[in-house]
């Protein structure tokens, strides 16, 4: 038995241990399981990787091992320090620049690849050159796109839309002249000539992607991270085949399709098409409104506090939880989920209503909820939840705001006129627990607070669910 037939072994081993892992993640009772069987895998994968470099190296071997031991410790203290110091609510802007990583990782494997061996066209092998190509253009789309997604989900650059006068005839014409230069790569008999067609076609690859994502605004950010998610691992995939690398094959296209899966479920759950979010320019004017900005039909607002909240918790039957992404900045799952167990122990029917793109990234609130230990059969999805609103006495919406606004469904001029949402406002109390009158992420103002059965709870929700608990 050589290295190499161990080696491949492990790899068929560790894909495995991948698809189970997706399979495990797919629901939240078997996602630990799957959590672990992907870091079984990964871990393998790691292990085979080195034998095999070790095995092939043409240096002497404790020189391989020394550098490979030095990017692994640089690599892995940079990585534990940024997870232990990671917000939760900071995790989407984290994927998104781990995302530029892999993109970058597949820019530089595919020139490292081309340039240590520079064959002319001639003696040069045309597949190896187009898998070059490829993986390079998607590398850097997936960097660029990626470092722009950081940059808005972070607030480090404006969340709204770019339009540029004619950005689509721009993009159409970065796809154009990456074919061209494609041609011109794969026919180049000096390798001078195919040098430039890459770096040319590199920059004209790293301003498609700035601009693919600088055009999608607000609300439809939650589609580009997981089209993100699916273009980083199409970029694996490439440096796979640039590399002659099986497993990086087979992983990226996990993650490629999952990826591309997730975004049409997002798509879906936000009711856009595909299309639109990918050519972007939508919720113009919208995203970048200003916090708090009324509209003319804003009317009046009720207000009201822990105490009488706590009674009229105290009086109702059913209540429904809508959790949102101010939940999560105030970190308060700990003492709603408290709430909402002394709640069930006096007989009152406490579900959870989460919305698909509640928060910041896909399966957000559930997550928190989860580490809250709130009962996986409590919390139910927008669709399963909506049908029992109307027989529900109060709703109380943690922190949500464009997930509970009736525009989406009333009014067709509204950025978010189309997408579902869940329908709070059907209930016979609604308590609406944020600081201020603000807009959320999608820049629209919300008509639910000005309703007649709607009572706004001004407030850190951690500090007012707290006062609740206690007044109860
Ligand atoms: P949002 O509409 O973003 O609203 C969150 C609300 O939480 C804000 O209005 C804010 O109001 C309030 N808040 C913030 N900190 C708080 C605190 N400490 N205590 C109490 N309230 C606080 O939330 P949502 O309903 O979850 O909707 C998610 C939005 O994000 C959607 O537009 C979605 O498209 C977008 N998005 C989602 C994803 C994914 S994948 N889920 C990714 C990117 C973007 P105050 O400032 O007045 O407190």
């Amino acid at each position: 038995m050589t290295v190499t037939s161990v080696a491949l072994a492990a790899y068929v081993i560790a894909g495995l241990l991948f698809v189970l892992s997706l399979a495990g993640l797919s629901a939240q009772e078997s996602a630990r399981r799957g959590t672990v069987l992907g870091m079984l895998g990964m871990g393998l994968a790691i292990v085979a990787t080195i034998a095999l470099a070790l095995d092939r190296s043409e240096r002497p071997w404790p020189v391989t091992a020394g550098l490979i031991l030095l990017v692994l410790v640089v690599g892995a203290a940079v990585g534990s320090w940024r997870a232990r110091r990671v917000e939760m609510t900071q995790m989407p802007e984290l994927i998104a620049l781990l995302h530029s990583f892999v993109g970058l990782s597949a820019v530089l494997v595919g020139y490292g690849s081309f340039l240590a061996e520079p064959v002319g066209a001639a003696g040069g092998d045309t597949v190896h050159r187009v898998e070059v190509f490829l993986g390079v253009l998607i590398g850097a789309v997936t960097f660029t796109g990626s470092v722009v997604a950081f940059g808005k989900l972070s607030g480090r650059l404006p969340s709204a839309p770019l339009t540029l006068p004619g950005r689509h005839a721009l993009n159409l014409l970065a796809l154009v002249a990456s074919a061209v230069l494609l041609a011109w790569f794969v026919v180049a008999d000096d390798v001078g000539t195919a040098v430039w067609a890459l770096v040319l076609m590199t920059v004209v690859a790293l301003a498609l992607g700035w601009h693919l994502v600088a055009a999608i605004g607000g609300g439809d950010m939650p589609v580009v991270v997981s089209m993100l998610n699916s273009y980083s691992g199409w970029a694996a995939a490439a440096a796979g085949f640039t590399l002659g690398n099986d497993l990086l094959i087979i992983t990226g296209a996990l993650v490629g399709a999952s990826g591309a899966i997730l975004s049409y479920l997002m798509c879906k759950a936000m009711n856009r098409s595909f299309w639109s979010v990918v050519l972007g320019g939508f919720g113009a004017g919208a995203a970048g409104g200003p916090p708090g900005g009324g509209t003319a039909e804003a009317g009046e607002v009720r207000e009201t506090s822990p105490d009488e909240v706590a009674a009229l918790l105290t009086a109702a039957r059913s209540v429904v939880v809508v959790p949102g992404y101010g939940m999560a900045v105030a970190k308060a799952q700990h003492p709603v989920a408290d709430l909402a167990e002394r709640l069930r122990a006096r007989g009152v029917t406490v579900r959870f209503g989460v919305h698909p793109v509640a928060g910041r990234l896909p399966g957000h609130m559930n997550v928190l909820l989860a580490e809250a230990r709130v009962p996986y059969d409590v919390v139910l999805e927008m669709d399963e939840v909506n049908p029992d609103l109307p027989d529900t006495d109060v709703v109380l919406v943690i922190g949500a705001n464009d997930t509970v606004n009736p525009a989406a469904q009333d009014d067709p001029s509204s950025p978010i006129a189309g997408m579902p949402v869940i329908e709070a406002w059907k209930a016979r109390d609604v308590v609406v627990f944020k600081r201020s009158l603000a807009t959320g992420y999608a820049g629209v103002q919300n008509p639910l607070f000005f309703r007649e059965n709607t009572r706004m709870l001004f407030g850190d929700a951690k500090e007012q669910v707290d006062k609740i608990v206690q007044a109860l």
